[in-house]
């Protein structure tokens, strides 16, 4: 299973990368997690993505592409891959297409994440991450951890810096204007499944498994 998650901010592109990577046993490639790597790390390439990421503008396309090349030679993602939060421009995409015709791979799904904003602006104002593990929660959601620490290793949720109003704000409109020109682009191939992700988290799940032709038999 080769797939891409594409989306706004706070679609819920990471959430439901986390369960089929785990459902399928493939790669979740996040860039986005992968740059926070590199800037809690003090990496040339963190202090260089820091000053983007802050002000909720794109990371430029050379750094991504090179890094998502890296990733994609490990072994974990031979086996198959989500790639959430790349391609986020046309020349990220095309850099890809080229990389996986190179090595004679094939995308099974490009999923689109659609949700209306307003629910963007709720999500996003009430994520909480794990900075330790990469755990994603909401404080608006029943299950949200009541000591505020993550279920999964105890450490002590954070809100992303980006998530603050004027940064959303700004991420909101970078995507309009330089990623959704990607809908068309992979909806030309014939490779685009949009998906209504303003519902439940487990029924947005059941959506993607069931449009990308298999069957949820995760429960
Ligand atoms: P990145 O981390 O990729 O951010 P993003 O694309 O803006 O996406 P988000 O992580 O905000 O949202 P998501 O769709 O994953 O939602 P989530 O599952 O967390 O990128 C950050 C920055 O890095 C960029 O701004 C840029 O600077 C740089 N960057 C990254 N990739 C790049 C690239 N390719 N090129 C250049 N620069 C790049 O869910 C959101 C919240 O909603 C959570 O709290 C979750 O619990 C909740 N939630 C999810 N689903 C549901 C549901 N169904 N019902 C209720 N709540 C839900």
């Amino acid at each position: 299973m080769r797939m891409i998650f594409l989306g706004p901010p706070g679609a819920g592109k990471g959430t439901q990368a986390v369960k089929l990577a785990s459902k399928y046993g493939i790669a979740h490639i996040s860039t986005g997690d992968m740059l926070r790597y590199h800037v809690k790390n003090g990496t040339d390439l963190g202090e260089k993505a820091k000053a983007y990421m802050d002000s909720g503008r794109l990371v430029p396309d050379d750094l991504i592409i090179e890094m998502v090349k890296e990733r994609l030679e490990e072994e974990d993602a031979k086996r198959g891959f989500i790639l959430d939060g790349f391609p986020r421009t046309v020349n990220q995409a095309e850099a890809l297409e080229k990389l996986l015709k190179s090595k004679d791979i094939t995308l099974d799904a490009v999923v689109l994440f659609d949700v209306d904003e307003e629910t963007l602006v709720r999500r996003l104002s009430g994520r909480r991450i794990c900075p330790n593990c990469n755990a994603i929660y909401n404080v608006h959601n029943s299950d949200y951890p009541e000591d505020g620490r993550c279920k999964r290793c105890g450490n002590g949720l954070i809100q992303r810096d980006d998530d603050r109003p004027e940064v959303v704000r700004r991420r909101l409109k970078v995507y309009e204007e330089e990623t959704a020109p990607l809908l068309d682009y992979y909806r030309n191939k014939g490779s685009l499944i949009s998906v209504d992700a303003s519902s439940e988290s487990d029924a947005v799940l059941y959506a993607i498994v069931s449009l990308c032709g298999g069957k949820d038999d995760s429960n």
